[in-house]
């Protein structure tokens, strides 16, 4: 199973649902759609309305951050994965470069995978190095210590996908060659395997991922989808990305 999930970011009002209601349209007559999930990760704002009315739908909607606290606390504007669970949240990312950049420590990622997982939510944990770190070789030593620091053996891996996300490429238009793409997401899965043994979790991947760069993707069968940011807030952009892997 593959999946493809739009992160909207700070993007969309009630009537952007008519984005999701045309690429729904679009997935219930693709002949490829057992083939793939498609989920949607708008803003806290819009989670309730949208996912009620993608109920009994074939769009899965998430979150795109949790807070690491269970439940209630005195956090103001702090929203927890018990409290998304309730308004139809299936998912949560959690780790996202955005969130890590504004102060999410390794501590409070793994608390929020735990209270996530807890709660009932499917977590997308996502890892990347930033530019520095591709320059300097120490890509895999990164990948792998973001994935130890906060994963281990105890926790559900059926219930967790990873979203690779080299910070240098979201948003930028550059993206890895094939070639490295392949190297790293296998470096992942074999991280993943030392951790959780079996069950390892599905690899996606993230960064200016549109309906031209998808091309160049679809031959690493190691990718179990992708994570697009940009191209998700446009139906016929998130559509061509979907097409355009199948064809
Ligand atoms: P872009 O697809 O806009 O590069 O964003 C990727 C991303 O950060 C998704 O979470």
């Amino acid at each position: 199973m593959k999946y493809f999930i739009g992160n909207w970011k700070m993007f969309g009002v009630p009537k952007s649902i008519n984005i999701l209601k045309k690429i729904n349209d679009f997935y219930k007559k693709d002949v490829n759609r057992n083939k793939y999930k498609v989920i949607i990760t708008p803003p806290y704002t819009l989670i309730e309305n949208y996912s009620k009315y993608f109920k009994n739908k074939k769009i899965f909607v998430g979150s795109q951050n949790c807070y690491q606290k269970d439940q209630f606390s005195s956090n103001t504007a702090a929203v927890s994965s018990y409290m998304l669970k309730k308004v139809g949240a299936k998912f949560t990312l959690i780790g996202h470069s955005d969130n890590r950049s504004e102060g999410d420590t390794d501590k409070m990622l793994k608390d929020k995978v735990k209270f996530a997982l807890k709660n009932n939510l499917k977590v997308v944990f996502c890892i990347g190095e930033n530019h520095k770190e591709k320059k300097n070789g120490s890509t895999l030593n990164v990948l792998k210590k973001q994935l130890i620091n906060v994963l281990n053996k105890k926790l559900d891996s059926k219930d967790i996908v990873i979203a690779y996300e080299p910070i240098w490429s979201i948003g930028t238009g550059k993206i890895p060659t094939s070639q490295e793409l392949k190297k790293t997401i296998v470096h992942i899965k074999k991280e993943l395997h030392k951790i959780f043994k079996k069950n390892v979790p599905a690899v996606l991947y993230g960064g200016s991922v549109d309906g031209n760069s998808v091309k160049s993707f679809k031959d690493l069968k190691e990718i179990d989808g992708f994570l697009i940011g940009g191209a998700s807030k446009s139906s016929k952009k998130f559509i061509d990305i979907i097409k355009n892997y199948y064809r």
